[in-house]
């Protein structure tokens, strides 16, 4: 009984020494931190490897330890964070004294300085942007430089990384044909310039040879920047004077001599409609983003698989031609990829309408004279990326039957009639299976005698867009779906949904007796790879239901007279 009490006094006094002691390590430093060798947990009031908290003042730290003969000793630790993924600190030996001041003034101004990386990390833009030529000297082999060949820093689409090449000088020690993708992980100024970042190699299996630090400044065209020999940031004496020190020129990039079309920036963001990709435009209309979407709730590792946000960059260099009339303008840009390679790039934006582009791209090169084919384009249409959905097109509002020209199967199509912007497609199959799908309208724009309508299934924006493209024919509407909107090629490469709609449709009935309790799932688009074999049938169909139509009018009229 006795014990139990002593127990719980003591729990009792431990929980109040903690708390009294108001000694909790920041929030956004608690996780899992890399030091040169060895992995550090910060809890909310321990830091593993150093002990208990117990006094906090400011940036220092009072931690309870032990010493080789199992002793009760506190040691101090000093903590300046440099930015959100980086803290740095000086630590005393551990002393018998528990008083803060006596303790932290033990620490010598001498005392190493440690460098703790956050893991996992989201990366960061990179304190310098753009290509550079550069020549280096590898102190830890040898004082001469390599400046023959000359190596290279390349710009990547991402802004938080950038790729090393280093070159092998013959004759100089240390120096070899090195390929590097590299990560900037922290940026942060203390009287000197810094950089920490991490090495992406696959073949680097220890954080030892991945994480390093540099010192940096630029001055014009021209930089110098120097290299830690691990992952701390000890040695970086100055920006010339490293374990490894950069001499660096910026490779001069083409000038920019156009802006891309204003109504490109109507919208904030676009997106295409695979809803992979995002494009976001600069204010200047200089710049054409493209970026992953990633899925939701993603986390960017740094030592992850590879994720680049910014997938391609392209500049506008010039403007090659314009026709005002059907919104079509052609550029000569400079694109930088996720490979981290530039060249010039040919694009072509059409504006369908205020909130519908067409993106041709056309085949890269290096060459500033080359001239632009879009025959074998990639092509992308871009929507606002924006979650709402707005109304069908009203000229193809009401209900219809229709026959699905893939399968032996026909139904009703409701268009706009229960919700402005739904279709609810209700299927009957020969098995007599019913099913009912909705599918949600987003933008449409005629073209010619075509009308063309993006959709979704309803939910998440990520989802793939579909293209419906509606024709007028002697027989019907024809409504054809891929994902390119290829309807006005004629060519479908590939076809998600073949239906011939019967016209004239009846109009949308009053809505008190739209009926809601049918079992809805949202299968949408049937996949179709038999569609060619059925034209000929629903053509037989077609001619049935004319028959039909004909007897009928003619019974018509003479009931009539
Ligand atoms: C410098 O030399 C060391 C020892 O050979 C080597 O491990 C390191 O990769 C070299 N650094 C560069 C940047 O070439
Ligand atoms: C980047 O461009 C180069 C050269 O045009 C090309 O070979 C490479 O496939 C491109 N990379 C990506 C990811 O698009
Ligand atoms: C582009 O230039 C590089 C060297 O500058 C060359 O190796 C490459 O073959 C060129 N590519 C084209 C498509 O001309
Ligand atoms: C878009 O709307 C759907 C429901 O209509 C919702 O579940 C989803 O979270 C929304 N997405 C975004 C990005 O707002
Ligand atoms: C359609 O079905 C075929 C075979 O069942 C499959 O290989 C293909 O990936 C499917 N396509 C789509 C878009 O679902």
């Amino acid at each position: 009984m006795e014990g139990y009490l002593i127990w719980i006094f003591f729990s009792v006094y431990t929980i109040c020494l903690v708390l009294g002691s108001e000694c909790i390590f920041p929030l956004d430093w608690r996780g899992t931190w890399y030091q040169s060798r060895a992995v550090i947990d910060i809890s909310v009031n321990s830091i593993s490897r150093k002990g208990t908290c117990i006094h906090r003042d400011g940036n220092r730290f009072l931690v309870l330890n032990k010493d080789h003969s199992n002793r009760k000793c506190f040691s101090c630790l000093v903590f300046t964070r440099w930015h959100h993924n980086l803290l740095q600190y000086k630590e005393s030996n551990c002393w018998y004294e528990d008083s803060l001041e006596t303790v932290c003034g033990h620490i010598n101004g001498d005392a190493l300085l440690h460098t703790l990386v956050k893991v996992p990390n989201i990366p960061e833009p990179c304190p310098f942007h753009g290509s550079y030529t550069f020549t280096y000297t590898n102190s830890t082999m040898s004082s001469q430089q390599c400046n023959h060949p000359v190596s290279e820093i390349r710009a990547c689409a991402d802004e938080s990384r950038f790729k090393f090449i280093f070159k092998h000088c013959p004759g100089v020690q240390g120096t070899y044909n090195q390929v590097l993708d590299f990560k900037c992980v922290a940026t942060w100024e203390n009287g000197e310039k810094f950089l920490y970042g991490v090495f992406s190699e696959p073949w680097m299996t220890q954080d030892e040879y991945r994480y390093r630090c540099f010192m940096h400044s630029f001055y014009g065209r021209n930089g110098d920047m120097s290299m830690s020999a691990d992952a701390t940031c000890q040695g970086l004496q100055s920006t010339t004077l490293g374990a490894v020190s950069m001499s660096l020129t910026r490779v001069i990039r083409p000038r920019s001599t156009c802006t891309f079309p204003r109504y490109l920036a109507n919208q904030n963001k676009w997106r295409d409609l695979s809803g992979r990709i995002r494009l976001e435009v600069d204010a200047g209309l200089q710049v054409l983003r493209f970026k992953d979407i990633l899925p939701h709730g993603t986390f960017v590792h740094s030592d992850g698989p590879e994720v680049s946000v910014s997938k391609l960059v392209l500049r506008c260099i010039h403007s090659v031609g314009q026709s005002i009339i059907d919104f079509v303008t052609d550029f000569f840009t400079y694109y930088t990829n996720d490979s981290c390679e530039s060249g010039y790039q040919c694009l072509r934006v059409i504006k369908r309408d205020e909130n519908v582009i067409e993106l041709y791209m056309g085949d890269s090169t290096n060459n500033t004279e080359a001239s632009c084919n879009y025959e074998q384009s990639t092509k992308y249409i871009l929507i606002p990326d924006r979650n709402d959905s707005v109304p069908c097109p009203t000229s193809q509002k009401g209900i219809y039957m229709y026959t699905d020209k893939a399968s032996d199967c026909s139904g009703k199509v409701d268009i706009g009639c229960t919700n402005d912007d739904e279709i609810v497609i209700e299927t009957t199959c020969a098995t007599m299976t019913k099913s009912v799908s909705i599918i949600q309208c987003l933008q449409n724009w005629r073209l010619e005698e075509k009308t063309f309508l993006i959709t979704k299934q309803p939910g998440h924006l990520d989802n793939p867009s579909m293209c419906l493209t509606f024709i007028e024919t002697d027989f019907g509407l024809e409504v054809q779906a891929d994902n390119y909107c290829e309807g006005d090629r004629w060519i479908v490469k590939k076809k998600f949904l073949n239906y011939l709609l019967y016209t004239p449709p009846d109009n949308c009935p009053d809505r008190t007796y739209v009926q809601s309790d049918q079992h809805t799932h949202s299968d949408g688009f049937q996949n179709d790879s038999k569609v060619e074999e059925h034209t000929s049938i629903a053509a037989a169909r077609t001619s049935n239901v004319f028959i039909l139509a004909c007897v009928f009018i003619v019974c018509s009229l003479f009931l009539i007279r």
